[in-house]
C-alpha cells in the first residue's frame, strides 16, 4: 500500500532537513516517511501557463508539485478559499465574500489537480486529502472512475448549518463530501456541524458517524490533531541550554520580567487585536504589574493579498502602538510585535521562557501553538495556558485557564490569574 497525501500547498523539503516550521506539515511528513509515498499539490509558485507536475524524490518520499496561474491563485486560493470559505469556516459570516467566477476557479483547479493526480495514481493508492481548498477533490476523482481509498482531513472547523448554508451553492460543495470513505474533523463539535449540515441541506441520513447522501456512503469522525510531544518537549529543554540568540537576547532584554506569549499566523480568525486589547486592559486594571511583565507576539504575516489580512496588519500596529504609548515607560515596552517567523527551535525556546501562554483565537480548528506550549515548560516550573473556550484544543485542554476571548475583561483577568 502507498500513501498518496494531497494538500493545497506543498513544500519539498531541502536535502536532510529535519523539521518543518508548520504543524500540518510536520506530522504530514512524518506520516509520509514512514510509510513511503508520493506528497502532491500546489508548488506555493505561479507560472504562466498550467504545466504537468514536477517530480522531486527525498527519501522515500516523491513530492509532486504544479505551479498555479495567476488567475488561479486569485480565485481558488485567494478568492473562494481564503475570502469565502475560511471565513465561513470561522463563523464570520460578515466577513465571506462569494463570488461566482472565484467558486467556478476553485471548481476547476480541484479538476486540474484530480486529472493531474490520476496519471500517478496506483491501484493500491490509499489517498488522503488535506483541508477546506480540495473539498470537492474526491468527487472528481471518482467521476473519472477512481475506486482507491480516499481520506479526507479538515483542518479547521465546520460550522453549523445555519452559518454554512449561506454560501451560494453550498449544499452542492457539501454533498461532494460523500464521495470520501472516511471524513477526519478535529472536534466533535466540528462532526455534528457537517453531519447536521449534510442531512438538512443534502438530504442525507444519518446513524451516528455514518452518512448516506446519495448513494454513496461516508464516515465523518473526530480525530483531533496533536505533536510529538516528547519531541517538543526535549527541543525546549535543548533551546533553553544552548541559548540560541533570539532567546539569549530576549533573556537580556527582559531581565526579570515576566513573559506573556502569543505565536500566531496573522489572521483575523486567531484574535490578536482583541488579545493586545486584554494585555493593555490587564495592565490598566493592575497598575502594580507596570514594568514587571512584557508581552511578546509573533505574527508571521499571512495571505497578505487578501484585504482583510491587509486591514488586520495595519491595526496591530495600530493598536499595539497605541498601548505602548499609553502605558509604557522610557525604559519598559509593554508590547512588542514581531512580525516574522521563527524556527520550531526558537519557538520552543520563547514558550519555555515564558510564564504564560496566551492562545486566544476567535474560532480555531485545533491550535497547537496551545499544546506545543504545554509540552515545552519545565515541570519544576510550568508557566500556565490561558486558552480561549473557541479553540478546538478547548476540548482537549480543560485544565487551562478557559476564556472567551470576545471579554477583555474575562482575558485581562486571565492574565492576572495565569501571572500568579
Ligand atoms: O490549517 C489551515 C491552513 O490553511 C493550512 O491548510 C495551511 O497549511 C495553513 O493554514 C497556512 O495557510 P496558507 O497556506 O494559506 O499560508
Amino acid at each position: 500500500m502507498r500513501l498518496v497525501i494531497v494538500s493545497n500547498r506543498v513544500t519539498i523539503p531541502e536535502r536532510h532537513e529535519k523539521a518543518a516550521a508548520g504543524g500540518l506539515a510536520v506530522a504530514l511528513r512524518e506520516a509520509l516517511e514512514q510509510h513511503g509515498g508520493l506528497w502532491f499539490g500546489w508548488s506555493g509558485g505561479v507560472s504562466e501557463a498550467s504545466a504537468p507536475p514536477s517530480v522531486v524524490q527525498r527519501g522515500r518520499v516523491s513530492y509532486a508539485v504544479t505551479d498555479l496561474t495567476e488567475a488561479e491563485r486569485q480565485s481558488y486560493y485567494l478568492g473562494f478559499s481564503n475570502r469565502a470559505l475560511w471565513p465561513l469556516m470561522h463563523y464570520r459570516l460578515g466577513l465571506t465574500e462569494f463570488s461566482r467566477a472565484d467558486y467556478a476557479g476553485y471548481l476547476a483547479v480541484n479538476r486540474r489537480f484530480a486529472k493531474a493526480l490520476m496519471a500517478m495514481l496506483q491501484p493500491d493508492d490509499v489517498i488522503w486529502i488535506h483541508d477546506y481548498h480540495l473539498i470537492p477533490l474526491a468527487a472528481e476523482l471518482r467521476r473519472r472512475g477512481v475506486t482507491n481509498r480516499i481520506g479526507y482531513f479538515h483542518h479547521i472547523p465546520w460550522p453549523p448549518a445555519e452559518v454554512f448554508g449561506a454560501l451560494p451553492f453550498a449544499a452542492t460543495l457539501a454533498s461532494t463530501i460523500a464521495a470520501y470513505d472516511l471524513v477526519g474533523m478535529q472536534t466533535s463539535i466540528d462532526v455534528n456541524n457537517l453531519i447536521g449540515g449534510l442531512v438538512s441541506m443534502c438530504g442525507a441520513r444519518s446513524d451516528g458517524r455514518r452518512v448516506r447522501v446519495g448513494r454513496r456512503e461516508t464516515v465523518v469522525q473526530a480525530f483531533p490533531i496533536g505533536i510529538d510531544v516528547d519531541a517538543f518537549r526535549k527541543l525546549a529543554a535543548a533551546s533553553v541550554r544552548s541559548a540560541t540568540t533570539p532567546l539569549k537576547t530576549t533573556r537580556q532584554s527582559l531581565g526579570e520580567r515576566k513573559l506573556v506569549i502569543g505565536v500566531d499566523r496573522l489572521d483575523y480568525s486567531k484574535g490578536i487585536v482583541q488579545r493586545l486589547e486584554a494585555f493593555g486592559q490587564f495592565l490598566r486594571s493592575h497598575p502594580d504589574q507596570r514594568g514587571r511583565v512584557g508581552m511578546l507576539q509573533i505574527a508571521p504575516p499571512s495571505r497578505s493579498d487578501v484585504p482583510e489580512y491587509a486591514e488586520l496588519d495595519r491595526q496591530s500596529d495600530e493598536v499595539a502602538g497605541r498601548l505602548n504609548a499609553a502605558l509604557g515607560e522610557f525604559d519598559w515596552t509593554p508590547i512588542r510585535v514581531v512580525k516574522k517567523a521563527y524556527s520550531r527551535n526558537a519557538r520552543a525556546g520563547f514558550y519555555r521562557r515564558a510564564q504564560v501562554g496566551l492562545v486566544t483565537p476567535m474560532r480555531d480548528g485545533m491550535n497547537l501553538v496551545a499544546k506545543e506550549y504545554v509540552a515545552a515548560q519545565d515541570p519544576a516550573d510550568p508557566g500556565v495556558l490561558v486558552l480561549s473556550r473557541f479553540a478546538g484544543a478547548a476540548q482537549q485542554m480543560g485544565e487551562a485557564l478557559i476564556v472567551n476571548p470576545f471579554d477583555t475583561h474575562e482575558v485581562a483577568e486571565a492574565i492576572r490569574t495565569a501571572l500568579a
